[in-house]
């Protein structure tokens, strides 16, 4: 049997799919595959460990796949009616990354609060000349409104990492919380406009959808604050890049905290350059234990596939 990895993961277990598959096939480029080369990567493959940059779809799939496991727990990048149809199941890999996440939403939000990343470029590039009263006057953080989109794992972690900042936290989901944990959280289910309308800070947790593409556009960001923050460690097309560029100009005072872009990795010049947006490069999960985590992850799975065991991170499709 051939496996085939689109990327090096970061574990030194890798080598222990050789006991198990005959054919190992590991792409060394530094850099996502185009379409073409994971078409070719996969090709004789009858399973494959794959990138959240790489689409698996009618384009890039082989005829000989039965299994796909990704190094993501997003899985907007599978085709996943077509997987179904042609019975290819897939695992991926999720809670293990639900700290790391909302570390960085943290991250982003005191940054954008506190323009941490433009305080520092200032002083690095030598431009400090000493205290000053009005130098760099950000956001309180204390005691305001945090909104969170999408109420499952990250979003929770999120929440309860409010408690320090005895913030009032309103959330929205599909299916609200029990009593139980909303109170344990002190989180509140609110409908999205109210969401929108009472966020001091917006933070977004819910997965690319076609109900969730561009689930705030023009239309949203006009309900916000004047200065809310939105921070987005999702996906990027839930928040439409070109709307949040318009609304940003036009309010400077509120700002975005983005790790995610709608057509990663490219992201608009006039984007890059707005001194109301932090931008990072999906670095979401980017905590060393939790990327070595996913790693084993896929190299159990795909070891459990070999030996013919049940699968433990497999979806349903
Ligand atoms: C995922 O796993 O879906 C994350 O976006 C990676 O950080």
């Amino acid at each position: 049997m051939k496996i085939a990895l689109t990327r090096k993961l970061p574990t030194e277990r890798l080598a222990e799919l050789i006991d198990v598959y005959d054919e190992v096939r590991i792409m060394e480029e530094h850099r996502p595959l185009t379409p073409a080369e994971i078409k070719d990567t996969l090709e004789g493959a009858q399973i494959a460990i794959v990138n959240l940059t790489d689409p698996i779809n009618r384009h890039t799939i082989s005829d000989s796949l039965l299994y796909v496991i990704t190094y993501s727990v997003g899985v907007d990048h599978l085709d996943l009616s077509l997987l179904k149809e042609r019975n290819i199941g897939v695992s991926h890999t999720p809670d293990v990354l639900t700290d790391a996440t909302a570390d960085l939403a943290w991250g982003l939000l005191l940054a954008c609060a506190r323009q941490i990343p433009q305080a520092n470029d200032y002083t690095k590039s030598g431009q400090f000349r000493g205290f000053g009263p009005q130098l760099f006057l950000g956001k309180r953080v204390m005691g305001k409104t945090l909104g969170i989109l999408g109420m499952g794992r990250i979003g929770r972690a999120v929440a309860e990492r409010g408690k320090g900042f005895h913030l009032s936290v309103f959330y929205h989901n599909r299916n609200p919380l029990s009593d139980e944990q909303e109170k344990q959280l002190n989180a509140k289910w609110v409908d999205f406009e109210t969401l929108l309308r009472e966020s001091d800070f917006l933070s977004i947790h819910c997965p690319l959808t076609e109900h969730t593409r561009h689930l705030i556009s023009d239309k949203e960001l006009g309900l916000m604050k004047w200065n809310a923050c939105i921070i987005n460690t999702a996906r990027g097309p839930v928040l439409d890049e070109r709307a949040l560029l318009h609304h940003l100009k036009l309010h400077p005072e509120m700002s975005a905290g983005l790790d995610v872009y709608e057509k990663e990795p490219q992201i608009p010049k006039e984007l890059l350059e707005m001194d109301n947006i932090v931008c990072l490069p999906h670095i979401g999960s980017a905590d060393r234990p939790t990327r070595e985590t996913m790693a084993n992850i896929c190299v159990d799975e795909a070891i459990r596939f070999a030996k013919g065991d049940q699968m433990e991170y497999a979806l349903t499709l």
